[in-house]
């Protein structure tokens, strides 16, 4: 049994499609126009192979196929349809179209799962909207997404209001938890987003565990004044600092961390936002990322210190606000065995890879036994428009995910 290739490449050509903005990127923040038009044909697709399709509390997308019998836990696939701003063509949706790519396939060939099957469109993963992620994920685990109705997205709009596209609520979302004993496991396929596989010329890979995530919301603040009259000896310039401080980040994870530590300012604000006036005070968005929660732990020490240091050389204070946490995520020895059994099978090539990026997975795998394959991204670009992975490398990876299903179903 194997997977329509050409079927997957032109499904994901078609939901980059409903990303289209006028301004020419393509992007589908979720619980936009775009997003639900993404969903909508989504669900279209899951349709007209018989599934029944349900958007549960927390706004995820589910779509199942009846197994043999359906008192038995059914096997997850899925990932997100919500991207970055211009974000790319297969980030999230190779794992959405993926997952009902196997369902097709089952279909067409008349074969009927022991286990029920659901493909879950999950919500909000990105998160870049309202600075936090994995809102489906969280919910479907049990764990409180930490959203509330009243809260503003980056361009002042309420939570409430945008998330009327879903017809979903804040104080609902938790209904979205899954029995544990509901689910065999989870499996999401995705592109690896960095450049392993790319630079060693791997088809497959099979994850062993996601990086864990701190992020911090750090504030300096110094004086603001006239940029024409205020002498340089005089100043108190946030913005002067804060550079002072971000430059070093390289050394420090240099120094501190290992292979797979990175650490990012991937937001920054400063007021009063003039021409002419010295920025009183700068705000910026601080990320840690490793393998390791004693690394992040360090390096977040590390950075602090750092911070203290060059706040008191320019007569500036500062506040570092912890605003989420999750710690690296290991996946299931049992499904990862599947994988790699499956791979063998297949006479793909493959090798075993930490994964730099999160995904929905790294919430699921706290409560469901969760794997993760991933497939190359040329020259490990993603989060853009540039995102592309090689047609051959999507099959491929379709067919690991079916022939990883085939071997947890029996
Ligand atoms: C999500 O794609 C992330 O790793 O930030
Ligand atoms: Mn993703
Ligand atoms: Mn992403």
């Amino acid at each position: 049994m194997k997977v329509n290739g050409k079927r997957v490449v032109s499904r994901l050509e078609e939901i980059y499609q409903c990303g289209r903005k006028e301004d020419g990127t393509f992007t589908r923040m979720a619980f936009s126009a775009e997003d639900v038009k993404g969903r909508k044909l989504f669900a279209s697709w899951a349709e007209a192979l018989g599934m029944t399709c349900r958007v549960d509390e927390a706004g995820n997308l589910i779509a199942r196929m009846k197994g043999q019998d359906e008192k038995l836990p059914a096997i997850l696939m899925g990932s997100h349809l919500d991207t970055v701003p211009d974000g790319g063509k297969y980030d999230g949706v190779l794992g959405c179209v993926g997952g009902l790519e196997i369902c097709e396939t089952f279909k067409e060939e008349g074969y009927i799962p022991r286990h029920p099957i659901e493909v879950i469109v999950f919500t909000d993963e990105e998160g870049f909207r309202f600075g936090k992620g994995l809102t489906g994920s969280s919910a479907i685990c049990g764990h409180d997404p930490g959203v509330s109705d009243a809260e503003a997205d980056i361009y002042g709009e309420e939570r409430g209001k945008v998330m009327e596209s879903y017809g979903i609520t804040s104080a609902d979302m938790l209904k979205a938890a899954k029995d544990p004993s509901s689910v065999h496991c989870f499996i999401e396929l995705h592109v690896e987003q960095g450049a392993r596989l790319y630079k060693t010329d791997t088809s497959v890979g099979v994850v062993s565990s996601i990086a864990g995530v701190n992020r911090y919301d750090v504030m300096v603040t110094g004086e603001a004044n006239h940029a024409g009259s205020t002498a340089m000896a005089d100043r108190r310039d946030a913005l002067v600092a804060a550079a002072g401080f971000i430059n070093k980040i390289p050394e420090i994870t240099a120094e501190y961390g290992n292979e797979f530590t990175v650490a990012t300012v991937g937001t920054i604000k400063v007021t009063p936002h003039s021409v002419n006036v010295i920025p009183g005070t700068c705000t910026f968005s601080l990320e840690i990322r490793d393998q390791d929660e004693k690394i992040m732990s360090l390096i977040e020490e590390k950075l602090r210190g750092l911070l203290e240091e060059i706040c008191k050389k320019y007569g500036v204070t500062h506040t570092f606000v912890p605003t989420s946490f999750h710690e690296p995520a290991p996946m299931s020895e049992w499904v990862k065995e599947n994988v790699e059994k499956a791979v063998k099978e297949l006479g793909i090539d493959y090798c075993t890879i930490p994964s730099g990026a999160f995904h929905d997975s790294l919430i699921m795998t706290s409560v469901f036994p969760t794997g993760m394959i991933f497939v190359p991204s040329e020259k490990g670009i993603s989060h853009s428009r540039y995102e592309y992975t090689k047609d051959e490398d999507i099959e491929n990876g379709c067919n690991v995910l079916l022939q990883t299903v085939l071997n947890v179903d029996r």
